[in-house]
């Protein structure tokens, strides 16, 4: 084997063993992670959306949305710690993530795992017909969203 190609194997074995977070991330990696949890959060909004007007009376009540877009919800809700990891305070790349969440991974994770709760528990409202919660559970699923913000998302 010669050097050249010695020396290509090393450095994908040390691409694939270095865990990105512990790294120092690359303009590129950088722009990809807030593309990445930006868009992340884009989802979040749009399975949101239809169910906050439901919540206040500006659309029909549908439990086919509400479950499924629960469902979606509880998923992203998951997600979002993986999107977070990257930790990109020393870069230039515009965003709106506070430092704070790389001071405070656990606090952070816990508010995105009340995300995934709130969805779940929603789910469990329509498969149990208990209507008088929809709205309600609807609510609280946006709770953690103002939860999160005011502590982790500049203005
Ligand atoms: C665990 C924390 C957390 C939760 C929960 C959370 N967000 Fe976010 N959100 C953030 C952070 C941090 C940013 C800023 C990300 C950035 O600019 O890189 C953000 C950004 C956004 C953006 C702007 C995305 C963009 O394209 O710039 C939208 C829209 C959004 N969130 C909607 C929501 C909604 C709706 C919910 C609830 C259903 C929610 N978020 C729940 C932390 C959270």
């Amino acid at each position: 084997m010669n050097f050249v190609r010695k020396l290509m194997i090393l450095s994908t074995c040390m691409a694939l063993t270095t865990p990105v977070f512990a790294a120092e991330l690359s303009e590129k990696q950088a722009k990809n992670a807030v593309e990445y949890r930006q868009s992340s959060m884009q989802l979040v909004k749009s399975n949101i959306v239809p169910l906050g007007a439901m919540a206040k009376g500006k659309a029909p009540i549908n439990e086919e949305i509400i479950s499924k877009n629960a469902l979606r919800l509880e998923q992203l809700g998951l997600m979002i710690s993986d999107y977070f990891v990257a930790d990109t305070r020393n870069n230039d790349v515009s965003n709106k993530a506070s430092d704070a969440i790389w001071e405070n991974q656990v606090d952070f994770n816990e508010k995105a795992a009340n995300l995934a709760k709130a969805s779940k528990a929603l789910q469990g409202f329509v498969a149990n017909k208990e209507t008088q919660n929809y709205r309600k559970g609807i609510a609280a699923v946006g709770a953690t969203c103002k939860a999160c913000h005011d502590d982790y998302k500049k203005d």
